[in-house]
């Protein structure tokens, strides 16, 4: 049975592209059910709609709280039923009461390689604190910012002309091979996490 996928994002939507693309090759045995966006003109929603995907925005500043807001993206997310719920560059956090809903069945991905550089501008962080190497991580959500059990992770080196930008670029290639590649391991649903630890049997 194809993985259901349920795809959040906030903006240009280059991962969602790329687990899209790995559908559309067979790479990836899923099927993606809702695209949710709280940006509204985020580019990953127009390509949503554009691939005929089910695509709604919910716009987090119409909402009076943060509790609110995730009412909604749960109602959508109950009626898309997906197994999986795939963060790709969505930025914001979920609350414990959202992820318990979903417990390992919520994957992110951050631009470090966690968990040095958690938080906004990791790639930035890296170069600035001087690191060699960095990459991607590809994470279980829990309550806490860029901190579940890992998935997949990719290394690069940093390159002492570096900047944020570019690093970001290099560090992108990799994501996006990273978070298919955690979505593929996933769908064949044969792992356990044990305390941080999860393991593909
Ligand atoms: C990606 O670099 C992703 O790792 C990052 O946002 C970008 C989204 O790009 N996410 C975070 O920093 C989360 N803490 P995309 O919209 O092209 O996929």
């Amino acid at each position: 049975m194809p993985l259901s996928l349920a795809v959040l994002l906030s903006g240009r939507g280059s991962n969602f592209a790329a687990i899209h693309d790995a559908i559309e090759r067979g790479v990836l045995d899923a099927r993606i059910t809702a695209v949710i966006s709280n940006r509204p003109g985020a580019p990953g929603i127009e390509r949503a709609r554009q691939w005929g995907y089910p695509a709604h925005v919910v716009d987090h500043k119409q909402f009076a709280d943060r509790a609110a807001h995730e009412v909604e993206v749960l109602r959508l997310l109950a009626a898309a039923d997906p197994h999986v719920i795939a963060l790709a560059g969505y930025m914001r956090l979920l609350s414990a009461d959202f992820v318990a809903r979903y417990p390992h069945r919520i994957v992110n991905i951050h631009p470090s390689l966690l968990p040095s550089f958690p938080g906004v501008d990791a790639q930035a962080q890296a170069v600035a604190y001087g690191v060699k190497v960095s990459g991607c991580t590809v994470h279980f959500v829990d309550e806490h910012l860029d901190a579940g059990p890992i998935i997949v992770q990719r290394a690069l080196e940093v390159r002492d002309d570096d900047t944020g930008e570019t690093l970001a670029a290099r560090i992108l290639v990799e994501e996006h091979i990273a978070y298919v590649d955690a979505l593929v391991k996933l769908s064949r649903g044969r792992f356990r996490v044990d305390g941080r630890r999860v393991v593909f049997e």
